[in-house]
Formats: structure tokens, C-alpha cells, sequence
């Protein structure tokens, strides 16, 4: 947590980024942020909002993505309102022109023998691609303590074949977090999908934590829905779900049906108290003809405005930061360890892998 939110100011003053909710930071700094889909960025400037914070994002001319504080040194004009000039970005309003490294190279009014003020720069942040994604890094770290990405093997693997998309959310990314790693939702949430209403128990299960992840497996029943019918006919097999968070904002659900595996992967990015944009990759290994993939996608999208049904009708704001503000059952022991690690990661300001905090608990919470 930047100590500035622990003062209590309302918005921090240091990074910008943190909307103190009852004295805990909505944002974990330090961390790798998925915030776009690699595609969708280009030469053309695109804005991404993370907790209130205007970026924006391009790809030069050499084909690496920039991110910068999306606010031009000058009067604040949106620089994703301007336009890329070989590995520069121009601002649209006086023609400021900023380098990758955020500083001001150009400025088209100037008299003749005046030098650029070392104040004409805008912050710059390190960016990386990998499993189709931008990160960027939003702490304060150097590049050897920075955490690694979670890791998508499927991705590149053979036999594999990816959708991808993005979806809207009515909710704080913790609450969307939540929702993606809650066991239990979805015979009532999903009943008109794949959710068995008529077997809601949740089997005992086993947590497992590494670092800044959680994970737990249960054995699944499924109703025949959307695509998966044709795949699995009217009686499916029953799978298994393996679902996993990684901080600060990717969950992953993991679905094995016999030699049928599909993989949600999903970045939640931040955007305010009640909104979350989520990109999303979906991961087959089945059916891996172009054709099906307009079915995926909207099988996913599908699944997604169910869960979103549920998700704005809670608070604005961030999960609890005490986890006696809500009560918990056995069965959400996965979301429970979330909400701990979260916690624990933004009181210790994560910093090195010496300092990773663990979550040891099982599944009671
Ligand atoms: Fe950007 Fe003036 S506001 S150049
Ligand atoms: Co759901």
C-alpha cells in the first residue's frame, strides 16, 4: 500500500493511482498490470484508464508498445488525442513531441536558441508483451525485483487454438476477481447455462499457494450448454475446474473434461469503483477450426453478462479489507485466501521475492 493511502488522502498523491477506500489502497503497486490486448494496440494512441488514471498506450514505429501518463506536460491535453511519429507521440494540441522515455523532444513554437525545460516530460512506464498481452509496471521497482508474468504454456503450445475479447464490468476488479475465483455461484448464477441447480454442494478442496497465486481444484458436473454440447453430447463427463489468481488482476479457470480442456485466462483492468475492463483470451484444445471461434465467443461473453448480473449489484469499491466485514463459508475458501494475500501484499508493499508474503491456510477461511 503507498503511504500515502495510509495517511488517508482520498486519492494518493505520490503515484495517483490509489482511491483510499476506508484507509487501504484499491491498488497494489509494484506488480505487472495486464491492460490491453497486443492487437488492439497500434500506431494509433489508445487510452486505458487504470484506477482513475488515464495512460496511453502505442506501438512505434519499431514495434515496441510505449505506455505513458496520458497528459501532456503542457495543459493536460490527452496525448492519445495526438498521433505517432516514428517512435514519437505528438501531442494534438501544440505539437509537443514526447520520446518513449516520456521526455519532450520537440517543441514547434519555441523561439530560436531556447532549450526544452527538463519539466517538459511525462511519466513513462516499462512495458512488456507476452501471451498476446501488454504489462506495464506500475511500481517503483528495478527490472531485476520485478515480478514475473503469470505463465500461459497453452498459449504457444500445438493443438491449442485462441479466442480473444473483452468485456465491460459494473464492479471493482476485487469484486470481478472474486467472482472469477467463487466456487459456488454457479448453479444459481449459470442455472440457465451449464449450472446444476439441482446439485449445489461444494466438495471439500485444498488450497495452493505460491507467491502472489492461489489455486484450488474441485471435481465438476456441467450441464450440456452453448458449444460444449456438441462436444460433449447431451450426458458430459464430469471434469474438473482448477481455479487460480494471480495478483494483482489475472484469474485463470481451467476446465478438463477427459482429454477436453478448455482455459479462460482474463486480465482485469482496473478502471474505477464500478468498472472493470476485462481482456480475456479463451483456450481450446478441441474443435480448433477457425469456424468455432465466433461460437466461443460468444459462448464466453454469454457467461460473462450472467456473472455481471450479479456483480453490480454489490458496492462500489474494493473487497472488505477485514475479512469479518463479510461472512464466509468453507466453500469460498479460494476467494477468502484472494482477499488475505491482497491484503497482506498491501501491507507489506511487496517489494523482492525475499519478501513475497504466503498464504498457508486450507480452504476454511
Ligand atoms: Fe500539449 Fe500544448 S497541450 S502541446
Ligand atoms: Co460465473
Amino acid at each position: 500500500m503507498c503511504r500515502a493511502a495510509v495517511r488517508g488522502a482520498l486519492r494518493c498523491g505520490r503515484c495517483g493511482f490509489c482511491l483510499a477506500v476506508k484507509g487501504s489502497c484499491a491498488m497494489l503497486n509494484n506488480f505487472w498490470y495486464g491492460l490491453a490486448h497486443g492487437s488492439a494496440i497500434t500506431s494509433i494512441p489508445r487510452q486505458v484508464v487504470v484506477m482513475g488514471r488515464p495512460l496511453v498506450l502505442y506501438r512505434t514505429a519499431g514495434g515496441r508498445v510505449v505506455a505513458l501518463e496520458d497528459r501532456c506536460a503542457h495543459r493536460d491535453t490527452a496525448l492519445s488525442g495526438g498521433w505517432v511519429e516514428g517512435n514519437c507521440l505528438r501531442c494534438p494540441y501544440h505539437g509537443w513531441r514526447y520520446a518513449p522515455d516520456g521526455a519532450c523532444t520537440e517543441i514547434p513554437a519555441n523561439q530560436p536558441g531556447v532549450a526544452i525545460s527538463r519539466l517538459a516530460k511525462v511519466e513513462t512506464f516499462p512495458v512488456q508483451e507476452r501471451h498476446g498481452l501488454v504489462w506495464v509496471f506500475l511500481g517503483e521497482l528495478p527490472e531485476a525485483q520485478r515480478p514475473e508474468l503469470p505463465p500461459l504454456p497453452e498459449y504457444a503450445a500445438p493443438g491449442w487454438r485462441a479466442v480473444r475479447g473483452e468485456f465491460t464490468w459494473s464492479g471493482h476488479y476485487t469484486r470481478v476477481i472474486a467472482n472469477t475465483v467463487d466456487m459456488s455461484h454457479a448453479p444459481f448464477v449459470h442455472a440457465a447455462a451449464f449450472g446444476r441447480k439441482e446439485a449445489p454442494r461444494i466438495q471439500t478442496y485444498h488450497i495452493e499457494s505460491e507467491r502472489w497465486r492461489g489455486s484450488a481444484s474441485i471435481q465438476f458436473k456441467t450441464k450440456p450448454a452453448y458449444f460444449l454440447k456438441l462436444v460433449l453430447g447431451q450426458t458430459p463427463p464430469d471434469g474438473s475446474i482448477t481455479s487460480t489468481f494471480h495478483l494483482p488482476n489475472v484469474t485463470q479457470v481451467h476446465h478438463r473434461f477427459g482429454r477436453i480442456q478448455f482455459i479462460l485466462f482474463l486480465v482485469h483492468v482496473p478502471v474505477d469503483d464500478r468498472t472493470t475492463h476485462t481482456c480475456w483470451l479463451h483456450l481450446r484444445n478441441f474443435v480448433t477450426h477457425a469456424w468455432a471461434d465466433p461460437f466461443m465467443h460468444r459462448d464466453v461473453v454469454r457467461t460473462f453478462r450472467q456473472d455481471d448480473s450479479v456483480v453490480r449489484l454489490q458496492p462500489p469499491g474494493p473487497v472488505p479489507e477485514q475479512l469479518g466485514a463479510e461472512v464466509h463459508a468453507p466453500s469460498d475458501g479460494l476467494e477468502v485466501a484472494y482477499r488475505r494475500l491482497r491484503r497482506l501484499c498491501g501491507r507489506v508493499e511487496w517489494a523482492s521475492p525475499a519478501q513475497n508474503p504466503r498464504i498457508t491456510e486450507g480452504a476454511s477461511p
